[in-house]
């Protein structure tokens, strides 16, 4: 089985690549499979949420994209 592999998009979403299963609170599952991939938004502002729609790109979202801070590694 292939490992899930999450982007973190400079400014942008998580993209994930699949295979990859996403579960919403109602149990819809959502099947990614392997070499394609879905983001999932970051910044607050997609109307598509869980899901960018690209809304991130007009809104001025910027965050850092490096995840070794958060991890406490250095
Ligand atoms: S990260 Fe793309 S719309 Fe929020």
């Amino acid at each position: 089985m292939s490992e899930v592999t999450i982007l973190v998009r400079n400014n942008g979403p998580y993209r994930v690549y699949g295979p990859a299963k996403l579960v919403d609170a109602d149990g819809n599952e959502y099947r990614i499979p392997e070499g394609e991939w879905f983001s999932l938004c970051r910044c607050g502002q997609s109307a598509a949420k869980p899901f960018c729609d690209g809304t991130h790109k007009g809104c001025g979202f910027e965050a850092p994209s490096d995840a070794s801070l958060a991890a406490g590694r250095t």
